[in-house]
């Protein structure tokens, strides 16, 4: 049986900053990743990682900008941690190699991003994740440590009250297997693709939290799911907020910059929750422009000039060229809000603890909750180092003390049986059906507008596919690569975050940053500042609540 003190599922920046750190403290590391960790979905991300460094910029402002971003709901404790280490982080990065943009006078250039006071987001182009990710690999690459590459994570075994290892899939042989570890790290990142228009990349189909959920974690905060403003049409492929940043306007079809009667004061750079509302009503109250790909608006970047789009924003360039057949450079980019990030996770402390002894998550597999109902932009690239190195610390030293694992083949059996009998069914559901119904579901129930009704018809729709999937089919025979295989676990696992999803959002009467019910259309802090808590039962999430931190910051009316 393979073995080792800490496993790390998942290798995107949190994943791999994780492990550095349990491989610095001691540990005998691994990493079980379903991608190489260098096509990781960190590496989409564009606009830039959130640090106040300069004289005119303060860690406090970082601070409340978090929080106000958060609607109230962030954890101030962890947010001024997290704000905090903020600075360190950039400069260790720079260390491990990343090249950041720079200004003329050689300092690291920074941008403005939606919600914060002050340009404090530190960047490389249009390519910042992928910067980040080269320079930490690189520097990982020097340590000793195991990785399983394109292995899906298939459970986490709890047994005895804490964690004994995973059981995982080995695509490339077509082989399962059972991993004994005293801790296991989730950093599997987003779960974006139980929508249908995301901007995550197909393999974020949230395995970790799913595992994590079925072992008995606590997730938590599951209903706030936020919607980026600029993706682009058809392809829902992310054009960076850097692009508004930079001075990019938004423009309805009567050449309108409607962001005006939305957020006065700051316009297209108000919070990611408001600016895609915006949208949305735009295109709903028949001010938008409509195609073949339904209702949209324009982002313009023309007046930036040749040299400003082509130097900062080189990728979107690149992106609208190819997949949209225009050049942002002579023509407006028509976009639309599109699923970005997942606010909720698996419930962790600041060191990445879980409820489960043993287990630890970080990144955006977790909630902090730093980011409370509406992630601020350029906090996600900061989170995953920020969190990816404590949970790696606290892993390690749980590692260090736990006794040793029990892991048996009977865990393997368990978890392996249900998949050999989807393949050796003569008649069934097509994974890739289930998968495609529920990202329809997830549209049309829980987008950016939800009410009572909706939520509750959503939620019949997914509890009949999840009946369904017990009917699941592979028929796809071949050992080595079965994406057929493949397919059906990560449709298994999204549906079961669906549910969650729709289930806190039904329950949370009141609206809060990215969860807007026109039936509650206000917040409601005397009943709901509080975090949801989701645990898995046989009849589906049951629900608790726990509460918020406050430290410094009183809730006030959020303004933009
Ligand atoms: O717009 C963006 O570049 C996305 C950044 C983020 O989600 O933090």
């Amino acid at each position: 049986m393979l073995r080792h003190d800490v496993v790390v599922v998942g290798a995107g920046l949190a994943g791999q900053r994780a492990a550095l750190a349990a491989r610095q403290a001691g540990s005998d590391v691994a990493i079980v990743t379903k991608l190489h960790p260098l096509r990781s979905h960190s590496g989409a991300a564009q606009g830039g990682i959130n640090a106040a460094m300069g004289a005119e910029d303060s860690v406090d402002t970082h601070i409340y900008d978090t929080v106000k971003g958060s609607d109230y709901l962030g954890d101030q404790d962890a947010i001024e941690f997290f704000c905090q280490s903020a600075g360190p982080t950039v400069v260790e990065m720079e260390h491990f190699g990343t090249i950041f943009s720079r200004s003329d006078d050689g300092s690291l250039a920074r941008r403005a991003f939606g919600g914060a006071g002050f340009p404090r987001t530190i960047y490389a182009a249009d390519r910042t994740g992928l910067a980040l990710l080269q320079g930490l690999w690189e520097h990982l690459s020097t340590e000793q440590f195991t990785l399983y590459p394109e292995w899906d994570l298939l459970r986490i075994v709890v047994r005895e009250g804490r964690v004994q290892g995973i059981v995982a899939f080995d695509r490339t042989r077509g082989e399962f297997a059972e991993i004994a570890a005293k801790s296991v790290v989730i950093a599997t990142g987003p779960a974006g693709r139980i929508y249908g228009r995301t901007t995550n990349a197909h393999s974020c189909t949230g395995d970790g939290v799913a595992a994590a959920y079925d072992a008995g974690a606590f997730l938590k905060d599951m209903e706030f799911v936020q919607f980026h403003p600029t993706a682009l049409l058809e392809s829902s492929i992310l054009i960076t907020e850097g692009a508004r940043g930079e001075g990019a306007y938004l423009r309805n079809a009567t050449g309108e910059r409607f962001m005006s009667r939305y957020a006065p004061h700051v316009l297209e750079l108000a919070s990611r929750d408001v600016v895609s509302r915006a949208i949305v009503t735009e295109v709903a109250e028949g001010r938008g422009f409509s195609g073949p790909y339904g209702g949209y608006v324009h982002l313009e970047l023309m007046h930036l000039g040749k040299e400003r789009i082509e130097s900062r924003l080189q990728e979107i360039c690149d992106y609208c060229r190819n997949f949209a057949g225009i050049d942002p450079v002579t023509e407006p980019i028509p976009v639309y809000p599109a699923q970005h990030y997942m606010m909720g996770g698996v419930g962790t402390n600041i060191r990445g603890e879980t409820n489960l002894p043993g287990l630890f998550s970080a990144g955006e597999a977790a909630c902090v909750s730093i980011h409370g109902a509406n992630r601020l932009g350029g906090n996600s690239l900061l989170e995953t180092l920020v969190f990816g190195k404590e949970a790696g610390n606290a892993a390690a030293k749980y590692a260090a003390s736990a006794p040793a694992t029990s892991l048996r083949d009977a865990d393997l059996r368990e978890a392996v049986d249900p998949l050999r009998a989807w393949s050796s069914r003569s008649d069934g559901e097509d994974p890739s059906v289930l998968r495609t119904e529920m990202q329809a579901t997830m549209e049309r129930y829980a987008g950016i507008y939800r009410n009572e009704a909706d939520l509750l018809e959503g939620l019949r729709r997914i509890r009949a596919l999840k009946d369904r999937f017990e009917k699941v089919r592979v028929v796809d025979s071949s050992r080595v690569y079965n994406l057929n295989l493949t397919d059906a676990v990560e449709a298994g696992h999204m549906l079961e975050l669906a549910e969650t999803i729709f289930v806190g959002a039904y329950a949370r009467t009141e609206s809060r940053g990215a969860h807007a019910r026109t039936d509650y259309p206000k917040r409601d802090d005397a009943h709901w500042m509080r975090h949801t808590l989701a645990q898995k039962s046989s009849t589906g999430p049951q629900l608790s609540y726990a509460p918020v931190a406050y430290t410094r910051w009183e809730p006030k009316e959020r303004v933009y």
